[in-house]
């Protein structure tokens, strides 16, 4: 995982927007949350995490052979964030994509990236949420501003001949909720022939019911959790942590009530980081193994929930190859090697691209002058 290191407090909130930091606990559990710098965005927060989870899995990213950033908050519509990451990487065998689905996102695309790998199509998938949440925020509005934080989570998954991982996954979506939440930018219906100009101030942030976004989310976790357990042939007896979307402590209150489990079978770091959108579950994933929540041959589940509306639920039989059963050893050294020759391989492109462009600019000139040249030569003046 990574996360900015600048802290934004409920109290630095209550000078900025009409709220107290008792208000904000009391409502959603959230303490604070981090908020990137200038010169951080959701790429370069994705790059570190997936470093990261490469050093983990010791594995060298030219071995990757997919890509996936799961985001709301890309630098483009394209190039996508899953590219640029990929070029800094030198993960020079991986396609690469972004995946939107709001805060369900992370679980959508390690469901993509399992399936891959069970059809054999493909042996090592990234999977990355990453969000600069804090960039598309209304900061007048007090109702969504202090919700959401910065960060990327990451994990590294691959094919293995030991039964668990991704056991099942429920993933929905209804769309007739569109108008709940979301972050509205300049796309096809602004730019129709003949529409007027798009309200550039309402473009690029975020807009959210609250009450109806509540009412969703407390329904859908239960719900997708008890299918997902049940293509899993499991029941909940036997999960030993559900690693929920940090959105907010009193949906997963209601979600625990409905399950009828203790509140703390569900971990929780929102206090922290508030909601990171599609990275908060691989975040809270990393920070309950640092805890010594996640055990191998666990069951855990992940579910998400958020715009679109979309939610997701999956099971997972937790079991991380140990560094040591693998055959080849492989070190810090040599991704270090290969990120500074991506690096520099990225670099030096982009200048020969621009020197040629610069050539082509100049060479026309050239070629009028040596045409000319040779007319005055023939004496050909007409
Ligand atoms: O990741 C995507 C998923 N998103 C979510 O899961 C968010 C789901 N929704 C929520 O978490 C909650 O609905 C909120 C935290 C956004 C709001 O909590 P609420 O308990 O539903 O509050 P409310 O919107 O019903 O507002 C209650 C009162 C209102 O005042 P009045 O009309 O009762 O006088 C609001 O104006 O609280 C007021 N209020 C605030 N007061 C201080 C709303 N926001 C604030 C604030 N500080 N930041």
């Amino acid at each position: 995982m990574s996360v900015p290191d600048t802290v934004l407090t409920n109290d630095d909130l209550s000078a900025i927007v009409d709220t107290s930091d008792e208000w904000i606990r009391s409502r959603t559990g959230i303490r604070e949350r981090r908020i990137a710098s200038d010169k951080e965005t959701t790429a370069t927060l994705g790059l570190k995490a997936a470093q990261r989870a490469l050093e983990v899995a010791d594995i060298l990213p030219v071995e990757l052979d997919m890509i996936i950033v799961a985001t709301s908050t890309p630098e483009n519509i394209f190039p996508s964030t899953a590219s640029l990451i990929q070029s800094w990487l030198g993960a020079n065998k991986a396609g690469a994509f972004d995946l939107s689905a709001a805060c369900s996102g992370f679980v959508y695309a390690v469901d993509m990236a399992t399936q891959a790998i069970r059809t054999g199509r493909i042996q090592k998938a990234l999977v990355i949420g990453s969000e600069t949440m804090t960039r598309v925020l209304d900061w007048s509005d007090r109702g969504t501003c202090i919700l959401f934080g910065d960060g990327a989570g990451a994990v590294v998954l691959e094919a293995s001949p030991v039964e668990g991982g991704v056991l099942s996954a429920v993933l929905r979506s209804d769309g007739s909720g569109s108008d709940l939440l979301g972050i509205p930018t300049v796309g096809s219906y602004d730019m129709a022939p003949n529409e007027t100009l798009p309200d550039v101030h309402r473009m690029s942030k975020m807009h959210m019911n609250g009450g109806e976004v509540f009412k969703f989310a407390t329904r859908v976790i239960g719900e997708s959790i008890n299918q997902a357990l049940d293509l899993a042939g499991l029941t909940i007896k036997d999960l030993s942590l559900i690693v929920p979307h940090q959105a907010n402590l009193r949906i997963i209150a209601a979600a625990a009530r409905g399950l009828k489990v203790e509140e703390n079978l569900f971990f929780v770091n929102l206090d922290r980081y508030g909601n990171t959108s599609a990275a908060s579950i691989p975040i809270a994933l990393v920070e309950a193994i640092q805890q010594g929540r996640i055990k191998e041959n666990d069951h855990i589940a992940f579910v998400g929930f958020g715009g679109g509306l979309t939610w997701a639920s999956m099971v997972v039989k937790w079991g991380a190859p140990k560094p040591e059963d693998r055959t080849k050893a492989l070190n810090r050294q040599r991704r270090e090697a290969i990120y500074a020759f991506a690096f520099w391989r990225g670099r030096l492109l982009r200048l020969s691209r621009q020197i040629n462009n610069l050539i082509k600019r100049i060479r026309p000139e050239q070629g009028r002058m040596e045409r000319l040249r040779r007319r005055v030569d023939r004496q050909d003046f007409k």
